[in-house]
């Protein structure tokens, strides 16, 4: 007899089943077990009684170690009041594999200990509902990809230069005496390909050797980043604003079962409909300004800043128009401000800060390589950058869309360690 899924049960009522899973949990009574079984695919509870099984095998069921691989016998029925609305009759158990004492207990652990033990913490319900989101949102940015035209072009990990700024730069030894980076963006080889392409986009690993220990910083995280030849600032700001809208949809259409898990408000995500507020960076200085949160303009925009913005909206905002100091060497400057770069950022509502960094980039040869000199890089590692502004330059842009920020988001979890599946952050690279 073939092994069932327990997803799908619903579909198997009133017929034999045999499942493979590991025991998550027993509750148990004088004649009755409920044990719950996982097999990743879902949670359920399967009834063991002592009639049915016999006194020997009863008491065997009731001692076996929680997380032992098992195999169960059984027939699936239907019934409302149980989760998932099925539940199995038990007619054999076999072990498959006893555990040890499990190390995680039902009750609360500290964030450390679920962190040294993360390839046992993805076990866990809630975790398990995270994995689905995270992995519901890279397929929502793929398909949307796909139907949109953009073909994918995977960036190289070892790279010879920086992209965002040489001080988050991780340096690993290359052949003989040479250096390469681990990459920090796959924008600038987006570019060369947009120029071949036309609509291309990556998704894939990006490091910052970022020595910040907050909720929303990982050395390593993943990023998907779509660039658009014969593109403006607006045209950048219309698909963010698309690829949001397409991700948060198809979660709520996909995972509403593992957004019930994480007890997340989906009203909120409701509220996710284009078009999104679009404010320039000086208006939200002004406003702040005006609501009594001094604010010089001029000075990046730090979490605290980026909550208050978004406070004012439920759905996500675009703010735009940043001053180009604080902003990457190949950021286009506006035609009508020098001051102003043509940059977005996105802040997600709820106070999850941005989760979008992009905008269009600069395309002529002269002002990028002062910018280049400007900022002190090499340009002789710049060299094939700076060809794709001397062969057919384009207008062009795109943007980088943090997945575990995204995830983090819309899955309301306070820290995005949880939404990648072995988190890599400052002083933390076990397990
Ligand atoms: O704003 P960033 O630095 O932009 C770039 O790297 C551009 N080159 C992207 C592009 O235009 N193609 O990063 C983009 C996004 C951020 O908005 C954030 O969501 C995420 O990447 N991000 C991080 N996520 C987790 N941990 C970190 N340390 C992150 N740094 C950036
Ligand atoms: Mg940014």
């Amino acid at each position: 007899m073939s092994r069932t899924r327990i997803r799908d049960l619903p579909g198997a009522a009133e017929q034999e089943v045999v499942l493979k899973g590991w025991l998550y949990n027993r509750r148990s009574s004088k004649k009755m077990h409920f044990l719950q079984l996982r097999d990743g695919s879902g949670i359920v509870q399967c009834i063991v009684t002592r009639d049915d099984v016999g006194e020997d095998d009863f008491a065997q069921i009731g001692q076996i170690p929680y997380e032992s691989a098992i195999e169960l016998k059984g027939t699936a029925h239907a019934d409302d009041r149980a989760p998932g609305g099925v539940e199995v009759h038990t007619s054999a158990v076999a072990v498959i594999s006893a555990a040890e004492d499990y190390p995680i207990a039902k009750q609360d652990h500290g964030p450390d200990f679920l962190l040294r033990h993360r390839h046992l913490w993805l076990r866990s319900r809630k975790q398990v509902a995270l994995m689905h989101i995270r992995d519901e949102v890279i397929r929502a940015i793929r398909d949307s990809m796909h139907e949109l035209g953009f073909t994918c072009i995977d960036a190289p990990i070892f790279t010879p230069n920086s992209c965002e700024g040489t001080s988050t730069l991780f340096e690993v030894d290359y052949f003989d005496d040479e250096k390469a980076f681990l990459t920090q963006s796959g924008q600038l080889y987006m570019e060369a390909a947009a120029m071949a392409l036309g609509d291309v986009y990556c998704l894939g690993p990006t490091f910052r050797a970022e020595k910040s220990k907050t909720r929303r910083h990982l050395t390593e995280f993943w990023m998907f980043e779509p660039e658009m030849a014969f593109a403006d600032l607006d045209d950048v700001m219309d698909l963010a604003e698309q690829m949001l809208t397409r991700i948060v949809s198809r979660v709520l259409e996909h995972r509403q079962d593992d957004l019930e898990v994480l007890e997340r408000d989906i009203e909120k995500l409701r509220n996710v409909t284009a078009p999104f507020p679009r404010i320039s960076y000086s208006e939200a200085v002004d406003r702040m300004n005006a609501q009594g949160h001094s604010f010089e303009w001029g000075g990046d925009l730090g979490a605290p800043d980026e909550s208050i913005i978004s406070s004012w909206f439920d759905s996500p905002v675009m703010v735009h128009g940043y001053p180009e100091e604080v902003k990457a060497f190949y950021m286009k400057r506006d035609p009508d401000d020098p001051r102003i770069a043509c940059g977005v950022d996105v802040l997600a509502p709820e106070g999850y800060g941005e989760i979008i960094g992009g905008g269009q980039r600069e395309d002529d040869l002269d002002v990028l390589l002062a910018r280049i000199q400007q900022h002190q890089l090499s340009e002789e590692d710049f060299r094939w950058y700076l060809d794709l502004r001397r062969y057919g330059s384009a207008p062009h842009g795109g943007f980088g869309l943090g997945v575990e920020r995204t995830v983090c988001w819309i899955a309301g979890i306070e820290h995005v360690r949880e939404c990648i599946p072995f988190p890599r952050m400052l002083y933390r690279i076990y397990p």
